[in-house]
């Protein structure tokens, strides 16, 4: 028996569509994932009949709920640095892609989802989305740039916020903080990124490559994700996180030491 691919890959009307497939995960993002949407990526940018891509989860209820806490358990606690430091890298080459991709974010977005989403050139989202970076319940904090651009988008202080707090946002706030464009019906999500996708690759190509690079200017992957995969990969060696982990595999709260 072979066994459901983690990504979809379906290209039509010169648009990728890249689907991430572990529903029954919430679409959580594993290292095989993560391998995959950069090849997505890859194949984006080298295949001359794609012009652009739409990212999104299977499934009605996550876009990507995060990082796989399951697979945090099995890893070492010192390979956290080097844990944030991958998916940094993959989120890194959606963000520069020559070609624009945008997120339909079709459910929770959570933590490393929510990080996803953040990376990609924009994002659209169905009204049933929840963003939220909870990463602090695990012992924890975002380490796939969440900490640098959750900030540029929407501001330190609300960041902050949702960061400390790990409180989800709903897609009319997300909207009114402008961390998503627009919000529409779960229905009408796929159709809204297609039409909104369609405009954007009948401009010129090389023009749009170009502008990408510019508006991306002044993102550096030295200092602040240097930093930030740092302080990730210090949280993943803590007993906090061995706590939080746990409790949330073990489906119940985690006792933290005052
Ligand atoms: N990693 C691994 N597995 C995950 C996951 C994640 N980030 N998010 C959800 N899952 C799994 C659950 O463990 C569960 O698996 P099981 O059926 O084998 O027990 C399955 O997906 C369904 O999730 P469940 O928690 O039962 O759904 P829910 O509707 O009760 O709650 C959420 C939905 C999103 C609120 C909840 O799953 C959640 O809090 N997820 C983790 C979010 C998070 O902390 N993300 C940051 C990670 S760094």
């Amino acid at each position: 028996m072979t066994e459901n691919p983690v990504i979809l890959l379906t290209v039509e009307d010169e648009i990728l569509y890249i689907t991430i497939n572990r529903p029954q995960k919430l679409n959580a993002l594993n290292d095989e994932v993560l391998k995959e949407i950069e090849n997505a990526v890859d194949e984006l940018n080298s295949n001359d009949a794609i012009r652009g891509a739409i990212i999104t989860g299977q499934g009605e209820k996550a876009f990507v709920a995060g990082a796989d806490i399951g697979a945090f358990l099995e890893a070492p606690k010192e390979s956290g640095k080097e844990l944030a430091q991958k998916g940094q890298e993959v989120f890194f080459k959606i963000e520069q892609s020559k070609k624009p991709i945008i997120a339909a974010v079709n459910g929770y977005a959570l933590g490393g989802g929510c990080e996803l989403a953040l990376c990609c050139h924009f994002r659209l989202a169905s009204a049933n989305a929840k963003f939220g970076q909870p990463e602090i319940n695990l012992g924890i904090i975002p380490g796939y740039g969440g900490t640098q651009r959750l900030p540029q988008l929407i501001g330190k202080g609300r960041a902050m916020e949702m960061m400390m707090t790990a409180e989800n946002i709903d897609a009319a706030e997300a909207f009114r903080i402008g961390l998503v464009n627009s919000v529409c019906s779960e229905e009408a999500l796929m159709d809204m990124a297609k039409q909104k996708m369609l405009v954007i690759i009948q401009k010129p190509k090389f023009a749009l490559e170009q502008l990408i690079k510019a508006v991306n200017g002044n993102i550096s992957k030295s200092n602040g994700y240097v930093n930030e995969a740092n302080c990730f990969g210090e949280s993943f060696a803590s007993e906090e996180k061995t706590e939080g982990v746990t409790a949330f595999l073990e489906k119940r709260k985690p006792i933290f030491n005052k």
